[in-house]
């Protein structure tokens, strides 16, 4: 096991079953993971940080070496300021690998000492993404597999009022328009 303490920084939005196998892994070879969530993420997020927070919170409540915080501004700054010594990422495939090399890369410029470690999820969740899940489940598709039970449950929670709106308007909608073609 690797001395001292590693940072898992990410947006989580939601959490996946990617990001469960590879806390699950990084809590194997450091001694402290410490999930990080980015707060000022310029993106509008579907979940609340507390949101993902307390998701996360369950998620990893087995892992007795894993704990959740959040962070702003540089991931660099953050990263010393709990004395961390490495940043854990994951790659999935190589579509991955250009943009985690150049901000590992960018991050070793801003702060030589702090190495990042990639690691590879299961190949069963290589093409499971964050995005991918907010859209198959914003399309009203399955998302079992794809992310932990207590994040399926979340998600028909925050996009179930909708759908309901959406059939409620396609009953109301369709008569008005079948009296315009008649
Ligand atoms: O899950 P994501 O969205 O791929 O995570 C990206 C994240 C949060 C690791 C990255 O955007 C980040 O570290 N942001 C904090 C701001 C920062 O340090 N930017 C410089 C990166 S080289």
């Amino acid at each position: 096991m690797n001395k001292g303490i590693a940072i898992y920084p990410g947006s989580f939005d939601p959490p996946t079953n990617g990001h469960l196998d590879l806390i699950e892994r990084g809590s194997k070879i450091f001694e402290e993971l410490v999930v990080a969530i980015l707060r000022n993420s310029e993106k509008s997020p579907m979940f609340s940080v507390a949101e993902r927070f307390q998701m996360l919170t369950t998620l990893t409540a087995h892992l007795k070496n894993v704990r959740l915080d959040t962070f702003g501004g540089l991931m660099v700054e953050y990263a010393k300021s709990i004395d961390a010594t490495c940043v854990l990422r994951g790659i999935r495939a190589i579509s991955d690998y250009e943009y985690e090399l150049q901000m590992a890369l960018l991050n070793r410029k801003l702060e030589p000492t702090l190495e990042t470690v990639f690691m590879m999820p299961a190949d069963k969740y290589s093409y499971v993404s964050s995005r991918l899940v907010r859209e198959v489940a914003q399309l009203g598709g399955p998302v079992k597999g794809l992310v932990p039970e207590v994040v399926e449950h979340k998600l028909r929670q925050k996009l179930e009022p909708a759908y309901k709106l959406q059939n409620i308007r396609g009953i109301v909608e369709t008569p008005r328009k079948r009296k315009k073609k008649a």
